[in-house]
C-alpha cells in the first residue's frame, strides 16, 4: 500500500532525534520518553512540512506577524484591569489567511512565565503545534519562537498558549482561514470570541484552581454508572434547560465577554436590514459553555469547528470551550440583543446588533430564542465534500474520563497529565476514539492535528467533522479520523481547569 511507503520515508526518528530537536524532556514529568515512545514517528517531508525546507535565521523573516505576549492593561468597558494579552489587545489580533497559505508568526515572550502558542484546530506540522515538552521547548521569559506552517483547511480557528491557565488571563485571539472556493452566501462577517473573565475583578485563575483542589468538588457522587448512553450523535437535545447535565461548570467567573467587552459596555455590530451576516463564533472560555442567540432572528449553522455542515436553521446554539461554529443570519431592521448565556451560571455575555434606529436593549435581556430550538452536534451532518465515509477501522482507543472529586484530579484512562505512553496509531490507518465519560461533569474533548468525524450508533447520516466534541455525563461518544499527520499530539479536555488538573493524554504515531 502507498501509505506504507510513506510511513517508511517519514519514520526517521527515535529518541536520539527527539533529543536533538530539544524536545525529549517531558515538561510535566521531567522524564525522558520511555521505551514505548522510542518508536514514535515525528514529522518530515510532505505537504504540511514545506516551510521547513526554506529554513531561515531567527528574525530573518520580514513578513512575519509579531505576537507579543506580555502583561497589559485592558479596558473592560471603562474598567482598566491588568491582564496578560497578545499585543496588548483583548482578544489578540485577528490572523486572517487563505487556505494553503503559510503562517509566519514571531512570538516574543515578555510574560513573567514560560509560554507557547497553540493553533487550535489547525492540522499543521507537529513541531509547530505549540505544546511545551511535547512539540517544542517552552518559550522562556525574554525569549522568542518562530512559528511557520501551512494552513491546509479553511475555517474558523483560534490561538492560545498551551501552558497552565494562561488562556484564562486573556491570552487568545482569532485565526480565520478563508476558503478560496467559498460556497456560503453572505454580505459581511463578524468574528465573535466568547470568554469568561476573572482577572482584575475576581480571584486569579490559579486561586480558583487552588480552591478547587483544597475544597474538592461539591458534585453529588454518581452512584452506579451503569447504563452509559451511546453516542452524542443520536441524542436529542434532551433537557433543553440543562443540555450539559446538572453541573455545567466548576468556577464562577464574575464577567462574561464578547470580543473583550462586558455586558455593561457591549460590542456593537452594525449592518443594514436584509444583509446576511456570517458570524464566526469561538468559545475561548476556560470553564463556560455558552448558549448563543440573536433576539428576533434565527441562526443558519454552516460550519462546525471550521468544516462545512449541511446548513441547519435553529434558534440558539450550544458551544463548549474550544468549539467554533459559523452561522449566517439575515438581519432585520432595528436593534437586537446578541446573548451568550453562560450555561448553569445565571449570567450572560452580551453584544448588540444594530441595523436601524432605536434604544439599545438592556444587558440583562433574555431573548425568547434562547429557550426555543437549541442546535447541538446532534442536529448537524457533515457536508458531503468533507464526509470521511466508511472505511475499515485500523484501531480503536477507548478514553475513560474520570474525576476524583475530593482532590479535583481529572484523568484519562486512570492517568493524569500525559504521563504514561501515548495512544499509538500508524500512519494511513482509520482510527476510532471512544470517549467514555464516567464523571458527573461534561467534557469538551479536543484532539490536536486532525479533524475527526462524529460517529453515530446508527450511521444513517454522516456526523459533522470536528476537533472538539462535547461528552456529557455518563455519555459515550465515538469519533473517527484518518491518521495522516505524524507526530505526537495532545488529546485533552478543553476545560482549562480540568486540563490543568490532569485531563490530558497524547496520541503518537508509530512505525
Ligand atoms: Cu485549544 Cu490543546 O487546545
Ligand atoms: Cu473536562
Amino acid at each position: 500500500m502507498g501509505s506504507r511507503a510513506v510511513t517508511t520515508r517519514r519514520s526517521f526518528l527515535a529518541v536520539a532525534g527527539l533529543a536533538a530537536a530539544g524536545v525529549a524532556v517531558d515538561a510535566y514529568t521531567g522524564h525522558r520518553p520511555q521505551q514505548a515512545v522510542a518508536r514514535l514517528v515525528r514529522t518530515a517531508g510532505g505537504p504540511r512540512q514545506r516551510p521547513q525546507e526554506e529554513r531561515r535565521q531567527p528574525g530573518d523573516r520580514p513578513d512575519a506577524v509579531r505576537l507579543l505576549a506580555a502583561p497589559a492593561t485592558v479596558d473592560l468597558g471603562g474598567r482598566a484591569v491588568k491582564a496578560w494579552a497578545f499585543n496588548g489587545e483583548l482578544p489578540g489580533p485577528e490572523l486572517r489567511l487563505r487556505a494553503g497559505q503559510v503562517v509566519r508568526v514571531r512570538l516574543e515572550n515578555r510574560l513573567p512565565a514560560a509560554t507557547t502558542v497553540h493553533w487550535h484546530g489547525i492540522a499543521l506540522r507537529n513541531d509547530m503545534d505549540g505544546v511545551p515538552g511535547v512539540t517544542q521547548p517552552p518559550v522562556e521569559p525574554g525569549q522568542g519562537f518562530d512559528y511557520e506552517f501551512t494552513v491546509p483547511d479553511p475555517g474558523t480557528y483560534f490561538y492560545h498558549p498551551h501552558v497552565g491557565l494562561q488562556v484564562d488571563r486573556g491570552l487568545y485571539g482569532p485565526l480565520v482561514v478563508e476558503d478560496p472556493n467559498e460556497i456560503v452566501g453572505y454580505d459581511r462577517e463578524a468574528v465573535l470570541l466568547l470568554d469568561d473573565w476573572t482577572i482584575g475583578v475576581g480571584p486569579t485563575p490559579e486561586q480558583f484552581l487552588a480552591r478547587l483542589q483544597r475544597d474538592g468538588m461539591h458534585h453529588a457522587q454518581m452512584s452506579g454508572m451503569s447504563g452509559m448512553k451511546h453516542s452524542a450523535g443520536d441524542m436529542t437535545t434532551g433537557d433543553s434547560r440543562n443540555p450539559l447535565g446538572a453541573d455545567a461548570g466548576d468556577v464562577r467567573h464574575p464577567l462574561y465577554l464578547v470580543n473583550g467587552r462586558p455586558p455593561s459596555s457591549p460590542t456593537v455590530l452594525k449592518g443594514r436590514p436584509g444583509e446576511r451576516i456570517r458570524f464566526r463564533i469561538v468559545n475561548a472560555a476556560a470553564d463556560t459553555a455558552f448558549r448563543l442567540a440573536l433576539g428576533g432572528h434565527r441562526l443558519k449553522v454552516t460550519h462546525a469547528d471550521g468544516f462545512p455542515v449541511r446548513p441547519v436553521t435553529g434558534d440558539a446554539l450550544l458551544l463548549g470551550m474550544g468549539e467554533r461554529y459559523d452561522a449566517v443570519v439575515t438581519l432585520g431592521d432595528g436593534v437586537f440583543p446578541l446573548v451568550a448565556l453562560a450555561e448553569g451560571k445565571q449570567a450572560q455575555a452580551f453584544a448588540v446588533v444594530r441595523t436601524g434606529r432605536g434604544a439599545a436593549p438592556r444587558a440583562g435581556v433574555r431573548p425568547a430564542e434562547l429557550d426555543r430550538w437549541l442546535l447541538t452536534v446532534a442536529d448537524l451532518d457533515a457536508d458531503r465534500a468533507v464526509d470521511l465515509g466508511g472505511r475499515p477501522i485500523g484501531r480503536t482507543h477507548r478514553l475513560v474520563l474520570v474525576g476524583d472529586m475530593q482532590r479535583y484530579r481529572w484523568t484519562i484512562n486512570g492517568r493524569a497529565h500525559h504521563r504514561g505512553p501515548p495512544l499509538q496509531v500508524r500512519e494511513g490507518e482509520r482510527v476510532r476514539l471512544v470517549f467514555e465519560n464516567r464523571s458527573p461533569m461534561w467534557h469538551p474533548m479536543h484532539l490536536h492535528g486532525h479533524t475527526f468525524q462524529l460517529q453515530r450508533a446508527v450511521n444513517l447520516r454522516p456526523g459533522p467533522r470536528k476537533d472538539t466534541v462535547i461528552v456529557r455525563p455518563a455519555e459515550r461518544v465515538a469519533v473517527e479520523f484518518e491518521a495522516d499527520n505524524p507526530g505526537r499530539w495532545m488529546v485533552h479536555c478543553h476545560n482549562a481547569y480540568h486540563q490543568a488538573a490532569g485531563m490530558m493524554t497524547t496520541l503518537g504515531y508509530v512505525s
